[in-house]
């Protein structure tokens, strides 16, 4: 097999690291990036994995993470975007700074890992960018701040599908529902379970569901899909009440 080098951010814990076990699991070399240090140097124990501190939302971090991919001589065919934050509330009770933050973080964050990417798969030739989105994408309230960004999200993976299509690279974006997360263990439990009570089958997702989209999007087996959305979400985003 191919020596082949998958990124993902975020990979401290959560969906991004249950991604990171999934890839391993097909073969991948890990290069794990996490702002926080302590989560992502214990997943890249576990995982042996390679790991960068590093804040998808600083320029200079996200080109010294990539800085350091060239370094291990593999062939980077696979970006996951997976880092991302929420800072929630009705818009009357948002601070600006949580809509700079969130789309800071969610949406020119992806944007520069993706240029990396972008920049290496198309010398190469090759390669899979996965970007995880939202649900929210589609509008949640609460959510003005994080549902624009990960809307952004899909704009973008959309516009790079287009420009990559030639130079044999996809960019595809995934789109999780309400997953069973360190940051959904977080909401206070009333939310929560409103948010359980929403979906069509009354029920949350693993983050080993997202990891299962994102790995055949990572394959050898996804030649010809490209600038997509695939909802992880157990029906929601369809939009009608289930019986
Ligand atoms: P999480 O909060 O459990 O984990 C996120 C990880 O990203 C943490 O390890 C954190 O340290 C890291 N991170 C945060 N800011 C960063 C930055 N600036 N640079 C680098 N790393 C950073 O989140 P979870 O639930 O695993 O979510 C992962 C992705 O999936 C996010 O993009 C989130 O928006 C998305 N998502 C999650 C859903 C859920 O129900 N949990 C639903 C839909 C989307």
């Amino acid at each position: 097999m191919k020596q082949s080098l998958a990124i993902v951010t975020g990979a401290g814990r959560g969906i991004g690291k249950a991604i990171a076990q999934r890839l391993k699991e097909d073969g991948f070399h890990l290069l794990i990036a996490d702002l926080d240090a302590k989560a992502g140097a214990q997943a890249a124990l576990e995982l042996d994995a390679r790991f960068v501190k590093c804040n998808v939302g600083e320029e200079n971090s996200v080109v010294q993470l990539f800085k350091a991919a060239d370094k291990t001589g593999l062939s980077i065919d696979v970006v996951v975007n997976n880092a991302g934050i929420i800072r929630d509330g009705v818009i009357w009770k948002l601070d600006s700074r949580d809509f700079d933050l969130v789309i800071n973080v969610n949406l020119r964050g992806t944007w520069l890992m993706c240029r990396e990417a972008a920049i290496r798969m198309r010398q190469q030739g090759f390669g899979h960018i996965i970007n995880i989105a939202s649900r929210a994408w589609l509008g949640n309230p609460g959510q003005t701040n994080y549902s624009a960004s990960k809307a952004g999200v899909i704009g973008l993976t959309r516009a790079l599908a287009l420009e990559l299509a030639g130079k044999g690279v996809s960019v595809n974006a995934v789109a999780p529902g309400l997953i069973d997360t360190p940051m959904t263990q977080n909401l206070p439990e009333q939310v929560r379970q409103k948010l359980i009570n929403s979906q069509p089958g009354k029920n949350m997702g693993s983050a080993k569901d997202v990891a299962e989209a994102v790995a055949f999007l990572a394959s050898e087996k996804n030649r010809f899909i490209t600038g997509q959305v695939i909802h992880v979400d157990g029906g929601k985003s369809i939009g009608s009440l289930a019986f």
